[in-house]
């Protein structure tokens, strides 16, 4: 018998637990920064005890000067594998800070170059849907059409599908296009890794994920998807001429559309996530005295596995052994 190969997502976990605790212990302070901050500091430690020769290739933060993991940071005990990460210790600050649903702290590993670079561009248009309608959907036909061959792949009516858009005033036409087919709408304040990951989890209600949302955002979403058999399609969104101008210098093709295989190559691709505020995806964070409670979404797209992991952690005795506090 082969011996399975390893399973780094298992790894990872610790690291997303660690970040969704110490970022956990920020929520409501009204203080996005000092949430990211906590999840930014636990998610380098974590991932430095990992033993792969990681390159950070998609970090987070540059877009609004947030806390980060730099791109070009290498992170792991520096031993094989080479691997690329995709990393954001919290997406979803904002509702981390505010106490909302749906903040996450999410990492995902694949092959040297295994991830798409988005440059300067900092946001892509998305469209996202699960396992059951992935072939069918594509984002340069009218949403309205998309919503009619997602309703038709789930045997369902448009107006019993059901799409998540980032509420933001640049989505006035697409929310009254989807309004138009009769199909509903969750608007999310913000967190569209979730948001994706949700059209993949039945009990969610959530069929489509669409709109303009963060290009870091993009590919993690990608990576997670892979692993559960949905699809993510992509299209570079320039904010404005400048933007738009040096896509041209540097190779990037405004009209291209990126596909799943675009976003994340190859089938060595692990994600990890754990939630910091409680949602639809996952619990958030518990603190009950001396215990701290979590739980983790842990995928491999090569296997398919989806693991869900409850996990008790005893803050003290972390704190002893690894420096981080998650005590408040
Ligand atoms: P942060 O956690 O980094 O603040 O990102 C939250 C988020 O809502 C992402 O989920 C989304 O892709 C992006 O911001 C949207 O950007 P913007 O808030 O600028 O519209």
């Amino acid at each position: 018998m082969s011996v399975p190969e390893r399973n780094m997502a298992l790894e990872l976990v610790r690291a997303t637990e660690s970040a969704a605790m110490a970022a956990g212990r920020w929520m409501g302070r009204g203080d996005k920064n000092g949430a990211d901050k906590a999840a930014v500091d636990a998610m380098r430690f974590m991932l430095n005890t990992v033993e792969m020769d990681g390159v950070v290739v998609i970090g987070e933060g540059e877009k609004d000067e947030a806390p980060m993991l730099f791109n070009g940071e290498r992170l792991g005990t520096g031993s094989e594998p080479q691997v690329d990460i995709a990393v954001d210790p919290i997406d979803g600050t904002r509702l981390c800070a505010l106490g909302r649903p749906n903040s996450v702290s999410v990492v995902a590993v694949g092959e040297r170059g295994a991830f798409y670079d988005p440059k300067h561009i900092f946001y892509m248009n998305k469209l996202a849907t699960g396992p059951t309608a992935a072939d069918v959907i594509d984002i340069t036909i009218p949403i309205e059409e998309n919503i009619a061959r997602v309703a038709k792949a789930k045997n369902k009516k448009p107006r019993d599908v059901t799409v998540v858009v980032l509420d933001r005033p640049r989505h006035e036409k697409l929310i009254a296009a989807i309004r138009s087919t009769g199909a509903l709408i969750r608007l999310i304040p913000d967190g569209d890794v979730a948001g994706a990951l949700m059209t993949c989890k039945e009990e969610s209600g959530i069929d489509l994920l669409a709109g303009v949302g963060g290009s870091p955002e993009a590919v993690i979403s990608a990576a997670a998807l892979k692993c559960v058999g949905g699809n993510l399609q992509c299209m570079l969104w320039p904010r404005n001429e400048e933007e738009a101008e040096r896509c041209g210098q540097v190779g990037q093709d405004l009209d291209a559309v990126l596909q799943l295989e675009d976003l994340v190559k190859g089938k060595n691709v692990f994600f990890a996530a754990t939630g910091v505020t409680d949602g639809e995806l996952l619990k958030g964070v518990r603190y009950e005295g001396r215990k701290i409670k979590t739980t983790s979404l842990v995928m491999r797209a090569k296997s398919g596995t989806i693991r869900y992991i409850e996990a008790i952690h005893s803050a003290e005795k972390l704190r002893e052994i690894s420096g981080v506090n998650y005590e408040g």
